[in-house]
């Protein structure tokens, strides 16, 4: 079942969304050599209770924590630990929160100081591809529209589309039909229509697209070790275009 946000529906998203926004905000400056994972993830938490929000991650399928942080050939669901980030990781914090009654989910890839030239491209190409997915999300465009544009301009790179893990609609639920994988044939797949949110989420790793779970039972990393980046943006389709929901004022 699709179930379409009214606008008032989508302002409520809106708000869910800038609690994670601000919780990105944060966590952004303590993304240095030396800080654990779980420090971000205890500040997080907190600052998402203080706003009235309840982290959405936490209970979901046992999960413990409000971030799932992933470190370099680390692709999603990393788990907060001891692990202290060192200069040149790349790290994605992905953040989910409920607030009265409505969902928000954003994630970003972040550089721990200064990171290889190879990092610093597969960021560009990462965060480019979600924009150019997000470009697509247009009433009259088709679901898979999205993903292909992500896809091809990833592929376009030298790089690859993870494929057992998508993006997804939300709203009163953190994960709601339709599926958005990051790779389809373009002109395929249902109409978009306005009230529609979507969580786009392209994952891109530097080798192939294959991916395993480690025995924590959540660590999704590469099968080849080598990177992969995260972005996740909640976006409301409207007949005005995309209105990404989990983007601060300034961008
Ligand atoms: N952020 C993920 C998503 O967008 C969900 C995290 S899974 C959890 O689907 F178990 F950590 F919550
Ligand atoms: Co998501």
């Amino acid at each position: 079942m699709i179930y379409l946000k009214s606008p008032e529906e989508i302002e409520k998203m809106r708000l869910a969304n800038a609690i994670v926004v601000k919780v990105m905000k944060t966590l952004k400056p303590m993304i240095r050599p030396g800080v654990t994972t779980l420090e971000l993830d205890t500040v997080a938490q907190d600052l998402i209770l203080r706003e009235g929000g309840k982290p959405a991650f936490k209970g979901y399928r046992g999960y413990a924590h409000a971030l799932c942080v992933s470190v370099n050939e680390e692709v999603v669901h990393g788990v907060p630990g001891k692990r202290k980030l060192q200069e040149g990781d790349i790290v994605s914090i992905d953040c989910g929160v409920l607030y009265e009654g409505f969902y928000g989910d954003h994630a970003w890839t972040f550089p721990v100081g200064k990171v290889s030239k190879q990092a610093e491209k597969i960021l560009e190409v990462g965060e480019k591809a979600l924009y150019l997915g997000i470009e697509q999300m247009r009433v009259g465009k088709r679901l898979f529209d999205i993903s292909a544009a992500v896809q091809n301009f990833v592929e376009s790179h030298g790089f690859s589309v993870v494929r057992d893990f998508v993006g997804h609609g939300i709203g009163r639920e953190l994960h709601e039909e339709p599926q958005l994988p990051n790779f389809g044939v373009a002109g395929t797949g249902m109409k978009l229509k306005p009230g529609l949110v979507l969580a786009l989420e392209p994952m891109v790793n530097e080798g192939a697209f294959e991916v395993e779970t480690l025995n924590d039972g959540w660590t999704v990393v590469t099968k080849d070790r080598k990177l992969s980046v995260h972005f996740e943006h909640s976006v409301a389709i409207t007949e005005e275009g995309p209105d990404i929901l989990s983007q601060g004022k300034n961008g």
